[in-house]
């Protein structure tokens, strides 16, 4: 692959996320702002507010990440930029037009290619970003999200097999929705692992729906009902705080159990030792604890701010599935999904 410069834009959701990357790999500047604080009476993103957000922020955010990559050369008009990427799809419409229509503007203006990136393939490529010891094809690559809960097959860049995917809510989302039940912060995966360090997470037998099915799917809404139920069986409004760390380490157990028993039926079915995560829930360290008890050194991710949403796995993703579309051509598309 010939070296390249790569802007990379992503808004897909609450995040108004801009970075410069070298080859894939080498991040010169990531920056990210995000509305989240504006969503957290909410409980969960509220898209007209976070579309309002990004068209504030989108132009300073590209102006910062520019100067702090020292990619501008004073009294040059185009900076030293090779490819424009973005994200567009799958997120929500008002968000995802934001960055593509930014993104085509700079790539037209700049007469510089641009590089449409499925969402959920950046998240994948966010294992590649600043790590010294990249993955090796051919893996199998988990991608948990606060929307998505995807098991893929990748033989090499851009030949992904998709596998299994979640039949109701994603891996994030049962975090998300259990958290607001516990009386916990948005987003809820945080807010879950940190109740979860002072608490048992045996002292609640959570379901674990799916978990012993030969097929590659997942369901996570029965492990919600059973956590309404168990609310209610407790009966009180203010839940204790030992309950609340106890429950939560038990939640988390119980959704990390089934991630790593579904990417262990995977990896046997198609006889492969190498393992990706990537995506808001890959930041959870009890899981990145648990794969790399069941896959030792072959389990890849990332730090965990850049398995959360960012610009970097987009600029990324761009490098290695390096295919141009004219700038005219690129739409907004929140239903892709590969
Ligand atoms: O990939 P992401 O940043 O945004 C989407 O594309 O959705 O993922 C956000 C999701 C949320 O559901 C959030 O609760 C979850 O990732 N998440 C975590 C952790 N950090 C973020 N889940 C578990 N543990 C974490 N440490
Ligand atoms: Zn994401």
């Amino acid at each position: 692959m010939n070296p390249m410069t790569i802007l990379g834009i992503e808004t897909s959701c609450d995040e108004t996320a801009v970075a410069v990357v070298k080859n894939g790999t080498h991040v010169l500047a990531n920056v990210l702002s995000s509305s989240l604080p504006l969503h957290a009476k909410t409980g969960g993103v509220i898209p007209e507010i976070a579309s309002r957000e990004q068209i504030k922020s989108i132009v300073p955010a590209i102006e910062t990440c520019l100067q702090k990559a020292g990619v501008v050369r004073y009294g040059e008009k185009t900076p030293e930029i090779d490819v424009v990427a973005v994200t567009f799809g799958p997120g929500l419409i008002g968000s995802l037009l934001v960055g593509v229509e930014a993104s085509k503007t700079l790539s037209f203006v700049w007469k510089k290619p641009l590089v449409p990136v499925n969402h959920l393939i950046g998240h994948f490529y966010s294992a590649w970003v600043e790590n010294r010891r990249p993955p090796k094809f051919p893996v199998i690559a988990l991608v948990v999200s606060g929307g998505h809960t995807e098991i893929l097959l990748a033989h090499d860049h851009g030949q992904y097999n998709h596998l299994g995917g979640t039949l109701d809510d994603a891996a994030g989302e049962a975090f998300d929705k259990t958290a607001r039940l516990l009386g916990l912060g948005y987003p809820g995966g945080p807010a879950i692992e940190t109740a979860s360090k002072t608490g048992d997470l045996k002292r609640y037998n959570l379901p674990r729906p799916l978990m012993n099915d030969p097929n590659l799917d997942f369901s996570f809404s029965g492990l919600k009902t059973a956590v309404v139920r168990l609310v209610e069986d407790l009966g009180k409004n203010v839940l204790e705080k030992q309950v609340i760390a106890d429950l939560s380490a038990s939640i988390q157990e119980a959704i990390n159990d089934i991630l790593v028993a579904k990417t262990r039926k995977a990896a046997d079915k198609f006889n492969v030792g190498n393992i990706v995560l990537g995506g808001g829930v890959a930041a959870n360290t009890r899981l990145r604890e648990k794969m790399t008890e069941t896959f030792g050194s072959r389990v890849y991710y990332s730090n965990p701010e850049l398995s959360t949403d960012n610009a970097a796995m987009i600029a990324s993703a761009a490098y290695f599935n390096f295919k141009p579309q004219p700038w005219k051509s690129v739409k907004a598309d929140p239903s892709v999904l590969f």
